[in-house]
C-alpha cells in the first residue's frame, strides 16, 4: 500500500516535471511543441478552480469552556467564509471536520463522537492549554487528523501576530498612566509565576486585579485598565515552548509594557521584537527587575524606547470572553477549506509533552 502510495505519487511529480519541462519548452523553442498535454487541451479535466464545491461543514462538537459566541463571528470579524461552521450534531455523518476541545472529552470517552465515523471525515484536536495543564485521556493518541494549538509545528497554528507596516507610524502616542506595575490573575495555578510575584511584591508594589487576589474585573474594562499601567505582568501559568499566550498580546496592543515569564526570550522573539517587552531572565533576581522599572518610571526617554517597535508593526486586540476561542476556531475554519489532503496524527501526547 505504502509503495502504491509512493509510486503514485512519483509518477504524479513525474508528470508534473514533465509537463512543467513541456511548458519550459513553449516559451524557450516554441517550435519544439510536441508535449501532448498541451496538443490536446480538450482531453484535460476541467480546472479544478471553476469546478464550484459547496464549503465544507466544520462541525463544532463542543463549546469551549460553554462559551457561546455568535457562529457568524468568522464572517463578520475575520472576513473568513470559506467552511460552513455549525454546532449542529445532526450534521455529524455529513460534517467534513469535526473540532474536538481537549478538555471537554470525559475520561471514558463516552462523549466523543459515535461511529462509525465517515470515511472523509478528519478529526482536529483542539487544545490551547499547555502540556501541563493537558489531561492525559487515555485512547485518543491516535484518533485525530489534525492538530489546533498555540504550537509553531501543530497543523493548524493559532496566534494574534504583529503586522508589519510599510508605511510608519509616526501617531502613536502612549496612554495616559496612573499605575506602575499591574497583574490581572484568575486563578492561583503556576508554581514558578506566584513564587516570582511573591519575590517582586517585596521590592515593587504591584496592583492585582482577579478574583484571587485583589479587584474583579469586568470584560468591558480589561484594556482600559491595563492601558493604565505602564508595566504588565505577562506571566504565563506554566513554562513551555510557544505558551505566548494572550498576557503578552493585551499590554503589547493597549501601548503597556509586558514583563514576561515563560519559555526564554529566544522564543519570544520569534513572534514579537525583542525591545517590546522585559523578560524576568534578563535579570538576576526580582529584586533587580524591580528596580530596574523603578528607574524607567523616572526615566521617560529609556521607557519610551519600549515602543520604537510600534512605528513599523502593529498590534491587534484580542477577542475577550465570550468570543476569547473564536480566532482558532475561524482558523481551523480556513484551514481545513484548503488542506483537504488525508493525514493521522500518531502519538499525540509524545508530541505535545515532548
Ligand atoms: C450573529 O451575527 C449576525 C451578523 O452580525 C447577526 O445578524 C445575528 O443576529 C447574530 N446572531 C445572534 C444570535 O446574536
Ligand atoms: C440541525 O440540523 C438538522 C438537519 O439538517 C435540522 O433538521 C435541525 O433543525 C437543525 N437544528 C438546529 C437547532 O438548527
Ligand atoms: C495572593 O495573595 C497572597 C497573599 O498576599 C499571596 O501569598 C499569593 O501569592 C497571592 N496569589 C497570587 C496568585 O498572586
Ligand atoms: C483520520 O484519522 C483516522 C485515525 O488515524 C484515520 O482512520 C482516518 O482514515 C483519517 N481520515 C482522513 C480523512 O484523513
Amino acid at each position: 500500500m505504502a509503495i502504491m502510495i509512493l509510486n503514485g505519487a512519483l509518477l504524479y511529480r513525474l508528470v508534473i516535471v514533465v509537463t512543467i519541462a513541456c511548458l519550459g519548452s513553449l516559451f524557450w523553442f516554441s517550435y519544439l511543441n510536441n508535449c501532448s498535454p498541451v496538443q490536446h487541451p480538450q482531453q484535460r479535466p476541467a480546472r479544478p478552480d471553476l469546478v464550484k464545491e459547496e464549503k465544507p461543514i466544520l462541525l463544532l462538537w463542543f463549546w469551549p469552556e460553554n462559551l457561546l459566541f455568535n457562529l457568524s463571528d468568522c464572517q463578520t470579524i475575520f472576513n473568513i467564509d470559506s467552511c460552513f461552521l455549525t454546532d449542529n450534531r445532526s450534521l455529524y455523518s455529513n460534517a467534513d471536520a469535526v473540532l474536538i476541545y481537549h478538555k471537554s472529552i470525559n475520561r471514558d470517552l463516552s462523549n466523543l463522537p459515535p461511529s462509525p465515523r465517515p470515511p472523509f471525515q478528519k478529526w482536529i484536536w483542539f487544545n490551547l492549554e499547555s502540556p501541563y495543564h493537558t489531561a492525559k485521556k487515555p485512547g485518543i493518541e491516535n484518533l485525530f487528523n489534525h492538530t489546533l494549538s498555540y504550537r509553531q509545528d501543530a497543523d493548524i497554528f493559532t496566534r494574534l501576530h504583529l503586522t508589519v507596516r510599510k508605511t510608519p507610524d509616526e501617531n502613536f502616542e502612549i496612554p495616559k498612566k496612573e499605575k506602575l506595575v499591574c497583574w490581572f490573575v484568575s486563578n492561583k495555578n503556576g508554581r514558578e509565576r506566584n513564587a516570582y510575584y511573591n519575590e517582586l511584591k517585596k521590592h515593587i508594589y504591584v496592583h492585582m486585579y482577579g478574583k484571587v487576589n485583589g479587584t474583579r474585573l469586568e470584560h468591558k474594562d480589561y484594556y482600559s485598565t491595563m492601558a493604565n499601567c505602564k508595566f504588565y505582568l505577562s506571566f504565563e501559568n506554566s513554562v513551555y515552548k510557544d505558551y505566548i499566550t494572550e498576557k503578552i498580546n493585551g499590554p503589547l496592543s493597549v501601548g503597556t509594557v509586558p514583563v514576561v515569564l515563560g519559555p526564554p526570550r529566544k522564543n519570544y522573539e520569534n513572534f514579537i521584537p525583542g525591545d517590546a517587552f522585559i523578560h524576568v531572565q534578563d535579570f538576576p533576581d526580582a529584586k533587580s527587575l524591580a528596580e530596574y522599572l523603578m528607574r524607567l518610571d523616572l526615566d521617560e526617554v529609556a521607557y519610551r524606547r519600549y515602543f520604537n517597535w510600534r512605528r513599523h508593526f502593529s498590534p491587534q486586540r484580542h477577542l475577550v470572553q465570550p468570543q476569547a476561542f473564536d480566532l482558532p476556531i475561524c482558523t481551523a475554519c480556513e484551514y481545513i477549506a484548503t488542506h483537504k489532503y488525508y493525514k493521522e496524527i500518531h502519538d499525540l501526547y509524545k508530541w505535545y509533552n515532548n
